[in-house]
């Protein structure tokens, strides 16, 4: 739960207040600011969200989790593969994952493919990320 310092942070995007100094954490990245890159995604009460665009004060009271926070099988099978390159779009890629597999644990290839539609990478690593999944899910 995010503690804020004045009403002002409520209206300020979330992924500012998350890497900003009361929270510190770094993994939500800001890359387009416009919903349109994932960089910033985010689990809020366990669903993705852009941290971009989303207001601090609309998670006020709900549960922000941020890969950061999310060691499991999906962010360890994504590092073990060494499945992304520049670890810049990496966090958003986790997270959306990670919304996936909570609630299907074997995704389908198509199914992993869809819910990572909207994570963008400039490197040409998704065929490395869906590998890496697939293998998890079939594991
Ligand atoms: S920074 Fe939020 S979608 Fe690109
Ligand atoms: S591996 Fe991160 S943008 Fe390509």
């Amino acid at each position: 739960m995010i503690a804020f310092r004045h009403d002002a942070e409520r209206d300020t995007p979330l992924v500012y207040v998350l890497r900003g100094p009361a929270v510190g954490d770094m993994t939500p990245r800001l890359g387009c600011g416009r919903e349109q890159c994932g960089a910033c995604r985010v689990l809020v009460d366990g669903t993705p969200a852009y941290a971009c665009t989303l207001r601090a004060g609309a998670v006020e009271n709900r549960h922000v989790e941020t890969a950061a926070g999310l060691d499991s099988p999906v962010r360890q099978a994504l590092i073990a593969a060494n499945a992304t390159q520049c670890g810049y779009c990496l966090p958003g890629i986790i997270v959306a994952a990670e919304a996936l597999f909570r609630v299907d644990p074997r995704p389908s290839r198509d199914a992993i493919a869809d819910a990572l539609d909207a994570q963008l990478c400039r490197c040409g690593s998704h065929p490395r990320v869906l590998a890496a999944l697939t293998a998890l899910s079939d594991a």
